[in-house]
């Protein structure tokens, strides 16, 4: 297996170009499934996750075909990706499947919108936390749906399609407000989804759906309203910038100090966490196609409390990635972790760096420290190794991250992004190693 060699010490200087969303193109991947039509995807970021949830849904009966290259274009630029999914050849989507990927479990919207029954299995706890999907369940029940949880299955059906209603989320979860607005897009009649998720995400997947002819208001506020309609066709929508990977990269510049500017992106995707990083001495400024992130690297970093929230508050996902921050920083920050509930992973592997953290319950006390020292670490999940990279860029001699499969997951061609600001960033390739 690959792994990640940084040596740490370099300041980061240059122009980051920042990909198309992860956490909205797989939505955008599935609603694809909601109508007979092409649907083309432009600024798809390359990355396992998106492969591999094209193949999930090739089993489902959708055809897809990637442009090449264009004039002008670099390896950097975002790929379009058409998807066809002209007639639903299998309703079911196994759990070889699914558990590689939890967010396929949301193909049970549009497959019970379009075909009137999925069986979809149940995709299982994941290293963050137990992540059930019953909200998912009494979502789509409100829409007429009927499910029996059987041998690891949600065996879903809707006799004579869905049927608008009003659904009220008891937690706010984006996963399943994605998959009740497809669902209602073709339902009969009017559904409201209060307490809704407000992420851009979902507001880049309903705009997607407006494209191909859905009804829906609201979206980016917690009321959405959908209108269902009879049928949606094909359509044409570029994947928002990557809010997560942007806000990264402004965390690896606030560590290292330096320069960079981040390109294809908007600050208005990310207020909180550029709240928090204007917070610790880090200076942000807008510029026509993105952000300037700057800090002296002789300037102390202060330290800042954090609580992670549902958008628009301090997102989870920025949250092992502040974590390498603060544990350089210039005193003690708590850092709570509010949406999962085994969010820490990184802790342990933070500390082999040298990383002073306690854990209590959701809080982490980081207690900043003056230098970190290289090591072998290993990460469990998609942030956490990120995290470990920023960590690695300041420490002193050389840090190993192994299980890189995780980075590839969600965070496009990394190591020379970074190494083309100056860092010492390197992919070891299994091969190499043995
Ligand atoms: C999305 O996951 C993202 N994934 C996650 O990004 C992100 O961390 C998360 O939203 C929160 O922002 C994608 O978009 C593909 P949720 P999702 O449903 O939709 C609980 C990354 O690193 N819950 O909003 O699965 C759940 O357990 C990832 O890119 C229920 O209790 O998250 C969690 O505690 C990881 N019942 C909370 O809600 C349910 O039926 C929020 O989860 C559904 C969720």
């Amino acid at each position: 297996m690959d792994k990640i060699r940084i040596v740490g010490g370099n300041r980061l200087d240059g122009i980051i170009p920042i990909s198309g969303a992860k956490n909205a193109a797989l939505p955008l991947i599935i609603a694809s499934l909601l109508t007979d039509e092409r649907l083309t995807l432009e600024n798809m970021p390359r990355l396992r996750d998106v492969s591999l949830l094209t193949r999930i849904l090739s089993n489902h009966g959708a055809d897809y075909s990637l442009n090449g290259k264009r004039p002008g274009e670099d390896h950097l630029a975002g790929q379009t990706i058409g998807l066809t999914a002209r007639e639903i050849v299998d309703t079911r989507a196994p759990y070889e499947l699914v558990s590689q990927m939890r967010a396929s479990f949301w193909v049970i919207g549009p497959l019970l919108a379009r075909c009137h029954r999925a069986q979809v299995s149940l995709p299982g706890g994941c290293a963050i936390g137990t992540r059930p999907v019953d909200l998912f369940i009494a979502g789509l029940e409100a829409l007429g749906a009927r499910i029996d949880i059987v041998a690891g299955y949600a065996m879903a059906e809707a006799p004579g399609g869905l049927r608008g209603a009003r659904y009220v989320f008891p937690k706010v979860s984006v996963g399943a407000t994605h998959t009740l607005m497809m669902a209602a897009t073709l339902a009969k009649g009017e559904t409201v989804l209060e307490n809704a998720a407000r992420e851009p995400e979902v507001v880049d997947l309903a705009a997607c759906l407006v494209a191909m002819g859905a009804k829906i208001e609201g979206a980016g506020t917690s009321v959405i309203r959908i209108q269902g309609v009879d049928r949606l066709h094909g359509a044409t929508h570029r994947v928002m910038p990557d809010r997560i990977e942007t806000g990264t990269y402004a965390m690896a510049v606030a560590m290292t100090g330096g320069d960079v500017t981040l390109t294809h992106t908007s600050g208005d995707l990310l207020r909180a966490g550029l709240d928090v990083l204007a917070a610790t001495g880090t200076t942000i400024e807008e510029t026509a196609d993105g952000l300037r992130v700057a800090r002296d690297p002789a300037a102390p970093i202060r330290p800042v409390d954090v609580v992670t929230e549902p958008y628009p508050g301090f997102p989870t996902d920025l949250q092992a990635q502040f974590m390498a921050l603060m544990s350089r920083a210039n005193g003690t920050s708590r850092i709570t972790e509010t949406i999962f509930e085994n969010r820490f992973m990184h802790v342990a592997e933070l500390a082999r760096l040298g990383a002073h953290i306690a854990i209590d319950g959701r809080t982490a006390t980081v207690t900043g420290v003056p230098r970190l020292v290289g090591a072998p670490v290993m990460a469990t999940d998609l942030r956490a190794s990120v995290s470990l990279v920023i960590a690695g860029l300041v420490a002193e001699g050389e840090t190993t991250v192994s299980r890189v499969y995780h980075l590839d997951r969600g965070f496009e061609r990394l190591e020379e992004k970074l190494s083309r600001c100056g860092a010492v960033v390197e992919r070891i390739s299994g091969e190499g190693m043995r």
